[in-house]
């Protein structure tokens, strides 16, 4: 009986809260183990749409959840969410969620600081964050001036770690000219939220530790994905956690070990929210139709995603460092009624080809893809619940990917609907 990590295998929001809720029926834990509010999950079943955040999508199923210690909780989004999420008739109580008391709090001044640097670059370095505090407060953790959840259970302790934190902000918020944080207000913020919080804390894990000793099945839920992650991703224009399914261990508190199935959740073309290199990025008539038919708008930002062909050699490269086994590949239906498609299969670079996506901003900006064109099908494919439902040219292009990247296709979403997914292999039997 396996243990899986569901992560990201291109630029985030490539469907992992789907995967995960519909994963979840067979799981007995769900976990988030990195990121934060900034990841914006998308479940629909039947006519109802849930936006999640920072829960782990397993709670819409009431399935026990940890927020893992590699998150990074904002107390004041936390409980905005709770409570759209219980407008909505899920129950989210002491049952189902589980916040590890060791993870950092996102603060207030994290979330302008990230809006105030944002603002004070230039268009070319510019990130495009989410502007929801997420790097400056996982600077705050590396740094070891964090306020952390544990903290929360005394004025004494919240105060202690408060003067640590503003000796570091409030030297830099002067030299950015903007007012200092006000130290007691701080204070009383988090002392006014802390029950809400604490109410959901424990030890993560001891939690998953007795999970595993009854034999339950955990599912860890990543964010983002491999090409924002703060190592392997393209950097500078990344986000601030290692986005990789290693993380899942040390993000929650298990061994390595543990981790047996790692589905990697794979876009059936790419996109990407916020600046950076994007090889194959569409500046045309298909690029736009690629966002419209698939509706790629961020989950939490609102902001046009940008779309492009698949990248199948980024997509091998992930599956080589975050350890793939297998992939769910999503949003193929946003191809159906397309002549040709093209795939990415080597890059050029300086007149040489290589098939690998090199580091560094110049390289990764001066790469021109190599395309092989397939033939696209006029079939319909939304909704198909089995793979005798698909047209052979589809059958065909996801043969192609699966040989050009290495990895076998173990799940097919075909729609937003949590139903319309189709199983080849169950990661959970592996
Ligand atoms: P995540 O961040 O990886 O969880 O992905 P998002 O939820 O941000 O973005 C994926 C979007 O695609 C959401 O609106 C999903 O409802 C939708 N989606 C997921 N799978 C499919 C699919 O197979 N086909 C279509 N058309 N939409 C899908
Ligand atoms: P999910 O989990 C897509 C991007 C931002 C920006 C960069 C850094 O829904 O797939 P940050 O606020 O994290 O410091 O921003 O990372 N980004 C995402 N893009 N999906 C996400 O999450 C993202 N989370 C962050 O757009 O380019
Ligand atoms: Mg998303």
């Amino acid at each position: 009986m396996a243990n899986v990590v569901v992560m990201g295998s291109q630029w985030g929001d490539e469907g992992k809260g789907k995967i995960v809720d519909w994963l979840s029926e067979r799981a007995d834990v769900v976990v988030r183990f990195q990121g934060g509010h900034n990841a914006g999950h998308t479940l629909v079943i039947g006519n109802t749409t849930y936006k999640l955040s920072l829960l782990p999508s397993g709670v819409v199923r009431g399935r026990p959840s940890l927020i893992g210690n590699g998150v990074v909780v904002d107390p004041w989004a936390l409980m905005k969410e709770i409570e759209q999420l219980r407008s909505q008739g899920v129950t989210i109580d002491r049952d189902v969620l589980h916040i590890a008391d060791n993870a950092s709090l996102i603060l207030p001044l994290h979330g302008e600081l990230d809006g105030i640097r944002e603002d004070a670059s230039a268009d070319a370095t510019k990130i495009g964050t989410t502007r929801r505090g997420i790097g400056p407060a996982y600077e705050d953790k590396i740094g070891r001036r964090a306020v952390r959840v544990c903290d929360l259970t005394s004025r004494d302790a919240v105060a202690a770690r408060v003067d640590v934190l503003l000796a570091h902000h409030n030297p830099l918020r002067r030299g950015l000219g903007h007012a200092e944080a006000d130290r007691d207000t701080l204070v009383n913020q988090l002392m006014e939220i802390a029950p809400k919080i604490l109410e959901f804390a424990c030890s993560g894990w001891r939690f998953l530790d007795e999970k595993k000793t009854k034999g339950c099945r955990i599912l860890f839920e990543g964010a983002q994905g491999t090409m924002l992650d703060i190592d392997h991703g393209t950097y500078p224009f990344v986000t601030s956690s290692n986005t990789l399914a290693g993380q899942a261990a040390a993000g929650s508190g298990v061994g390595p070990g543990t981790l047996d199935y790692i589905l990697g959740i794979t876009k059936a073309y790419t996109t990407r929210v916020g600046a950076g290199p994007f090889p194959t990025e569409l500046h045309d008539e298909i690029g736009r139709g690629l966002g419209e038919r698939g509706h790629e708008f961020g989950t939490v930002t609102g902001r046009e995603r940008r779309c492009g062909w698949f990248d199948a050699v980024m997509v091998r490269q992930a599956i080589k460092i975050a350890g793939i086994t297998g992939i769910a590949l999503t949003k193929v239906d946003v191809l159906d009624g397309m002549e040709e498609l093209k795939v990415c299969v080597g890059y050029e670079l300086n007149g040489e080809r290589i098939d690998y996506f090199p580091n560094g901003v110049e390289n990764q900006a001066g790469v021109v893809p190599i395309y092989e064109t397939m033939e696209g099908w006029s079939e319909s494919t939304y909704g198909a619940r089995s793979w005798a439902d698909l047209p052979a040219t589809a059958v065909k292009y996801i043969r192609r990917i699966e040989e050009l990247i290495e990895a076998p296709v173990a799940l097919l979403s075909t729609s937003p609907e949590r139903e319309d997914t189709i199983m080849v292999k169950d990661p959970f039997a592996d």
